[in-house]
């Protein structure tokens, strides 16, 4: 394999590094570029553009692969706790009994969240969305602990951070969906793990005992797995590149929460059921749904359909859908929506526009159904996701920090006006 790529400009040849990843993945190294050819390269969206070397997740889009750290998803989410896999995102390796054991102990003891931010949730207007909630709210933890705004960070300070934020995280959710409802919000019970003292928090009231149900339990514990990590994509590129500011991991989290809003990202999961339900209501005719999502007039897109780099299949999708079919039969609900996803799918699948753009149904497509059968709230949707992707983002950060990475900041072809004088606005 050759180790150099030849780039030729204006009679110019210049030769350029070729990096090899461990899954043979190559890419032209771009840095020099500039200096010695004045050329920038012109790639909006990034979408074939290395941002970053990563030891993180490896993703192969044609044969539809996720690993994390190494380790297949399906593997992961079939056996693994979400805090284990959160302990591999962010620190490597798997973790021994040992040192899961006293990052659990860490993770439950950081559980509770300031008192004085209860005031915050309770000034936020009843229809506020969790999601801008939730940005807020992380943003503001680094209010109250200021110790983490220092850039000269310390590797006990950092740990802290990234348990606090673990552990905090279930809780603002929680609260931030109690407050929508005006209920009153359920502090954290440190004798549940991480999946039931969230669905605790969320659906437990101070007038009555909650269990939470084994099924749901999994089902939540899977999830959470599947949407761990996803290498650079939108909300994760935003946070290496507000933390390459030196940006606290508070805001630099923060930023990614708002980046995972979108519909075209983690938005997707909500406006998957919205767009499904719409459907439903308007007499469930596929045709004509799929003939908006190809007209390139209409802004209809069909939502959970479609994704940067899977043109095949998303090995999460894959998992999800199983697991749908699984919760759906153990918690003996017939969703008439889950009807129509099937139908969607299969006709979007024979469809040459479909097909051809290799549009196949993404993590969203199914998650949503899930959420919807344990009961959490469409508004909810994408802040589940939020906390799934909550060590991905983490793990992404300290790797930025760790291999000292220069402060993001990509350049553009300038397609302005070129100079000219002020003209003074009575001459305008
Ligand atoms: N429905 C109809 N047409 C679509 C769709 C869709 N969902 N997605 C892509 N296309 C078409 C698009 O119009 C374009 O057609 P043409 O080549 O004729 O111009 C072609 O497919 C390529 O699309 P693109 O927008 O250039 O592809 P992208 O890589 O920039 O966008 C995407 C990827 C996920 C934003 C897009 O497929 C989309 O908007 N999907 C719906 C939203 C969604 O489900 N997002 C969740 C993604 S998975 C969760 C996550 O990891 O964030």
């Amino acid at each position: 394999m050759s180790e150099t790529a030849i780039f030729e400009i204006n009679g110019e040849r210049y030769e350029l590094p070729v990096i090899t990843g461990t899954e043979n993945e190559q890419g032209i190294d771009i840095k020099a570029l500039r200096a010695v050819s004045g050329c920038i390269t012109l790639d909006p969206g990034f979408k074939n553009t290395g941002s970053t070397k990563s030891a993180i997740t490896f993703l192969d889009g044609e044969n539809g692969i996720l690993r994390y750290r190494g380790y297949p998803i399906e593997q992961l989410a079939e056996k693994a706790s979400f805090l284990e896999v959160a302990f591999l995102l962010i620190y490597g390796e798997l973790p021994s009994k040992e040192e899961l054991a006293s990052f659990t102990n860490s993770i439950t003891k950081h559980t509770l969240v300031h008192e004085d931010m209860k005031q915050f949730f309770e000034a936020y207007p009843p229809k506020a969305h969790p999601m801008g909630i939730l940005a807020s709210m992380v943003c503001s933890l680094s209010t109250f602990y200021p110790e983490s705004q220092n850039p000269n960070r310390d590797k006990d300070a950092v740990d802290l951070t990234i348990h606090r934020l673990i552990a905090k995280i279930p809780t603002l959710a929680a609260w931030s969906y109690k407050n929508a409802m005006r209920h009153p919000f359920m502090y954290p019970k440190n004798t549940f793990n991480y999946c039931e003292n969230f669905l605790y928090m969320m659906f437990g009231m101070p007038t009555e005992d909650y269990t939470p149900d084994p099924v749901v339990v999994d089902a939540l514990n899977k999830l959470l797995i599947l949407h761990a990590d996803h290498e650079q994509n939108c909300s994760a590129s935003t946070v290496r590149i507000v933390g390459s500011s030196q940006a606290n991991l508070y805001a630099s989290i923060s930023a990614g929460v708002s980046a995972l809003w979108g519909p075209l990202h983690g938005g997707a999961n909500q406006a998957v059921i919205e767009m499904l339900t719409k459907i439903q209501e308007d007499g469930g005719d596929l045709d004509k749904w799929i003939a908006k999502a190809k007209d390139k007039n209409d802004p209809f897109r069909l939502m959970g359909f479609g994704h940067r780099v899977y043109k095949n299949f998303d090995p999460r999708a894959k998992i999800i859908k199983k697991a749908c079919d699984d919760v759906l039969e153990k918690l003996g609900i017939n969703d008439p929506i889950l009807e129509i996803a099937k139908k969607l799918e299969k006709v979007a699948l024979e469809d040459e526009y479909f097909v051809k753009r290799g549009l196949y149904p993404n993590v969203d497509f199914y998650s949503g159904i899930i959420y919807k059968a344990l009961n959490i709230p469409s508004e909810m949707f994408t802040v589940m996701f939020a906390l799934g992707r909550l060590p991905g983002w983490i793990a992404q950060w300290k790797e930025m920090i760790e291999n000292n990475e220069p402060i993001g900041r990509p350049r553009q072809i300038y397609t302005g006006a070129t100079e000219r004088d002020y003209v003074s606005i009575d001459k305008r």
